[in-house]
């Protein structure tokens, strides 16, 4: 982790602010473990150039206009991104997306889809609710048409590995306030879960559902901390160390009793090592305070089958233990993303682990440590000022374009987390990353809304 160093003075943040004038570039590309071997930065003169301008638009203009547009750089009339208005905050970042994406012919994402139907859970009697769109309301779900198979979908909807209790509720036993309403799923159709709800006055069962989910995403410890960079118990209780023997490899999520996920790639550079040689340690702060025979044992370890070592994509891999962890105040579970939920960029969220302190160090933190980084659009983090295209749909990125703080070596696999109300969920998986807090290089991250049906669907078979 290369936290947040004061002092450290901030450099230009974006190309959108470059003008002409010395500038930092760095032309040392990273080593092939910190970043994808196939998608190397430009190296050639022109590549540079354009990286470095931000804008190949620039280039093809000049080479047109030639000294007509000298003049009007001079006049300060050129219309490119030397031109453009400092924006404080966030916004410079989109300025900086447009500028440098624009100068790629890359376009914007289109919005997400806005769903119908959608569930959630009260959390103090475990009622299950709906909303219909365009309904605004949150309606009570009749038992009518419901089923086991219903209940893990909606479960795993929300985020969670699975359903661990669902039951009918009478209606007699429970106060209701008189405006209630009901949804009932129509017969015949309770596969489904979108399309088929309508709302009711009353349930002709006499029944609602209660459903409870497993747990995930809560810190009980967490009044307790104050602030500041080192770690307390309990702060992040789902943060694993995966270890071979006692040694600190890469970070890891606890998603269940059972399982971890951790990055594909740190699997596959210890590939020729003994399967009964790793060791997942959770409840840790300090790693001197490890006790081998504490470890739990990894039974299993799956990468997911479409990880590639040449460019990091699908750069997760779950990991069985073979006996389960003891959830306590400072080991639990993290919660997924529920289904097509998007952390918009800008979001702060964190990131913890073991990893070096600064990217000279060659050694792990004996101590947790966590900072906070913000979601960076992909649009932004694919354009020629930054990763210049290496990013697949697999990936997004967090951190600062002026390098203030990001994982290094040794975070690997860990968690950066994003809350959502009081519950935390796993956004993304510590995967790559050029250097370490170096600017124009944030943190490069498995996307974890992309493998939410691989993970359900890898826990559940096994
Ligand atoms: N690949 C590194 C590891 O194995 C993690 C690199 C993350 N780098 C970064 N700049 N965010 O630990």
């Amino acid at each position: 982790m290369s936290p947040m160093l004061d002092g450290q003075a901030p450099m230009e943040a974006g190309c959108a602010e470059e003008g002409p004038g010395p500038r930092i570039f760095r032309t040392e590309p990273g080593d092939s473990l910190q970043r994808p071997e196939a998608q190397q930065p430009p190296t050639s003169w022109a590549g540079r150039w354009c990286s470095r301008r931000c804008s190949c638009a620039v280039l093809g203009a000049l080479g047109l206009l030639a000294g007509v547009s000298v003049g009007f750089w001079l006049l300060g009339l050129y219309p490119g991104p030397a031109a453009s208005q400092l924006i404080p905050g966030t916004l410079q970042d989109e300025k900086t997306t447009l500028s440098c994406s624009e100068a790629n012919g890359k376009e914007a994402l289109p919005p997400s889809l806005s769903r119908t139907v959608s569930f959630r859970i009260n959390t103090e009697d475990f009622l299950l609710e709906v909303q219909v769109r365009p309904l605004p309301g949150w309606l009570l779900v009749c038992r009518e048409g419901w089923s086991p198979a219903l209940g893990v979908r909606i479960c795993r909807s929300l985020g969670h590995l699975r359903l661990t209790h669902h039951k009918g509720v009478n209606l007699s036993d429970i106060k209701l306030n008189s405006s209630q309403e009901f949804a009932q799923l129509s017969p015949g159709l309770g596969g489904l879960l979108e399309g088929v709800w309508q709302p009711r006055d009353n349930c002709t069962s006499g029944q609602i559902v209660s459903l409870k989910c497993s747990e995930c995403g809560a810190r009980p410890l967490a009044s307790r901390i104050v602030g500041g960079q080192a770690v307390a118990p309990g702060r992040w209780p789902w943060q694993a160390s995966v270890a071979l023997g006692s040694r600190h490899m890469c970070g890891g999520s606890v998603l269940a009793p059972h399982w971890v996920v951790t990055a594909a790639h740190c699997m596959h550079s210890f590939r020729l090592s003994r399967l009964s040689s790793w060791q997942v340690h959770a409840g840790l702060v300090s790693h001197s305070t490890i006790r081998p025979h504490e470890g739990a044992v990894v039974e299993r370890i799956i990468p997911h089958p479409l990880y590639s070592a040449q460019n990091h994509d699908y750069d997760v891999a779950l990991l069985r233990l073979r006996t389960p962890l003891n959830f306590s105040d400072t080991v639990g579970a993290v919660c997924l993303p529920a289904k097509e939920q998007d952390f918009p960029r800008g979001s702060q969220c964190w990131v913890s682990g073991w990893g070096h302190t600064d990217s000279t160090r060659t050694h792990s933190s004996d101590s947790l440590q966590d900072t906070v980084v913000q979601l960076l659009s992909t649009q932004l983090c694919n354009s020629s000022c930054v990763y210049n295209g290496a990013l697949t749909p697999r990936m997004l990125c967090a951190g600062y374009l002026d390098g203030r703080a990001d994982a290094c070596q040794g975070d690997s696999g860990g968690p950066l987390v994003c809350p959502d109300g009081g519950t935390w969920r796993l956004v993304g998986v510590v995967s790559w990353g050029q250097g370490c807090a170096e600017p124009q290089h944030p943190g490069v991250y498995a996307k974890v809304a992309e493998f939410l049906d691989w993970i359900q669907d890898t826990a559940w078979v096994h």
